[in-house]
């Protein structure tokens, strides 16, 4: 992960039309997924991500081959060579567990390492290893190491998620799909990635009815055969975008977006004043005057409001008139932004999992550094809005899951470079 930061002149009003990238969270799973896919897949729309590159070093890694023609990957998983990832592979990206429901799918014994917390917290995985216990997989844990076997079968398995996971319910329909017999997953995750997953795997021949709904059932089918898809565009980044243009009183155009994806996001932007219609394939976003604070974001699973959208979202609610309480629900520690966007002179007091944020008239430029992705989004957000020049150091973690950020918002109008 190479270093660097951009810099930011704010102020600058957006205009124009933006196509959103296709999304991170569709992709990771998805490229898993492909290795039950003996052969050629192409996944069209695929972003050009670091944790794309991660995904694709395990796959090289296992003695697969991909290859990239702009946005589209051809991922050829018809020869594998190792059923092992290393920790350094396992480290690179927290949520590489999700290759685990496809090694097993695809090995007998499987051996990789724990992927470890993250700067959100401890990300557990005890529903990933359970669930996939109850489908006939013996699994060790010793020093951070998981080796995994299947002694008779794979099997299919009534699973009750405590938490509708995302990852979780992931894994277990990708190991599910080439399972003997049907698996149930009831609390299923119902994201739209989710959804997207099971797309491809059906393209793929894999039989899975009840995606995006509360109850996941996968009948295994014997094998898989390869398949193009495309991937569905990035809701989060969606909302980022909307983020920059709701501080800076923009109005701008999307060319790529569902929607339906952004239920829960469009009603908050709404509430700040915001308005935001249908217009032919796209979407137009316009921004008022003066934003209005929300009152209250809680972020729940799908279809509540994303998590992932909470730190963007907080740069809107600084600058907006009034005050807004947010409750971050999904993960312990989700608030690293928090210091460096009073930096700018935001006004946000933390307590636990709540953030109180009183809106201030602007913002002033800082110096100032991203500790994970979402949170670097929001500084960025934060930057474009706030007088003078500030610098957002630790752009590696917003290129986890933001393909060109700085380009993107240029071509829009703003004033960014990355150094
Ligand atoms: C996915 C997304 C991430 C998003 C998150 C929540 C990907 C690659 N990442 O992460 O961007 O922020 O969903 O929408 O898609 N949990 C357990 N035990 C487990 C698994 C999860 O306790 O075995 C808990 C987690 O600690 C967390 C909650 O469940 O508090 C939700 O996590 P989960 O839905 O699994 O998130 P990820 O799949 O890791």
């Amino acid at each position: 992960m190479g270093v660097s930061m951009y810099i930011v002149e704010g102020g600058r009003t957006l205009q124009g039309e933006v196509r959103v990238q296709g999304s991170k969270n569709s992709a990771l799973p998805i490229l898993a997924a492909s290795l039950l896919c003996r052969g050629e897949s192409v996944l069209f729309n695929c972003p050009r991500l670091s944790d794309v590159e991660a995904s694709l070093t395990i796959l090289r890694y296992i003695g697969c081959t991909a290859r990239r023609e702009g946005d589209v990957l051809i991922v050829d998983t018809e020869s594998v060579t190792r059923s092992e990832i290393p920790s350094s592979l396992m480290h690179k990206m927290r949520s590489s567990i999700i290759f685990l429901g496809a090694m097993i799918a695809r090995f007998d014994r499987v051996r990789m390492s724990f992927p470890g917390g993250c700067e959100l917290g401890p990300r557990p995985i005890d529903l990933h290893l359970s669930a996939l216990r109850e489908m006939g997989v013996e699994i060790c844990e010793d020093h951070g190491e998981l080796d995994c076997r299947v002694n008779d079968v794979l099997h299919g398995a009534n699973i009750a998620l405590t938490i509708p996971s995302v990852g979780a319910t992931e894994n277990i329909m990708i190991a599910a799909a080439t399972a003997e017999g049907t698996t149930i997953i009831s609390n299923a995750a119902r994201e739209p990635e989710i959804t997207d997953l099971a797309d491809y795997l059906n393209a793929c021949g894999a039989k899975i009815s009840g995606a995006g709904e509360s109850t996941v059932i996968i009948d295994g089918v014997r094998h898989l055969s390869p398949a193009s898809h495309a991937i569905i565009p990035d809701r989060i980044v969606a909302a980022t975008l909307m983020s920059a243009a709701a501080v800076t009183g923009s109005d701008i155009r999307f060319k790529s977006i569902i929607p339906s994806h952004l239920e829960s996001i469009i009603p908050v932007f709404r509430e700040c004043g915001c308005e935001i219609e249908s217009e032919g394939e796209g979407i137009v976003f316009r921004s008022p005057y003066r934003l209005t604070g929300p009152k209250l974001i809680r972020t729940m699973p799908y279809p509540g409001f994303p998590t992932d959208a909470q730190a963007p979202m907080m740069s809107v609610a600084s600058v907006a008139n009034g005050m807004t309480v947010f409750v971050e629900n999904m993960f312990e520690s989700r608030y690293s932004h928090v210091s460096e966007l009073c930096r700018f002179g935001a006004d946000i007091r933390v307590e636990g999992r709540v953030a109180v944020v009183d809106g201030v008239r602007r913002l002033l430029s800082a110096h100032v550094h991203a500790r994970d992705l979402r949170g670097a989004a929001a500084l960025v957000v934060a930057a474009l809005c706030a007088r003078g020049t500030s610098e957002v150091e630790g752009i590696e973690y917003l290129e986890r899951g933001y393909e060109d950020l700085e380009l993107v918002l240029s071509s829009l109008g703003a004033d960014i470079k990355k150094l």
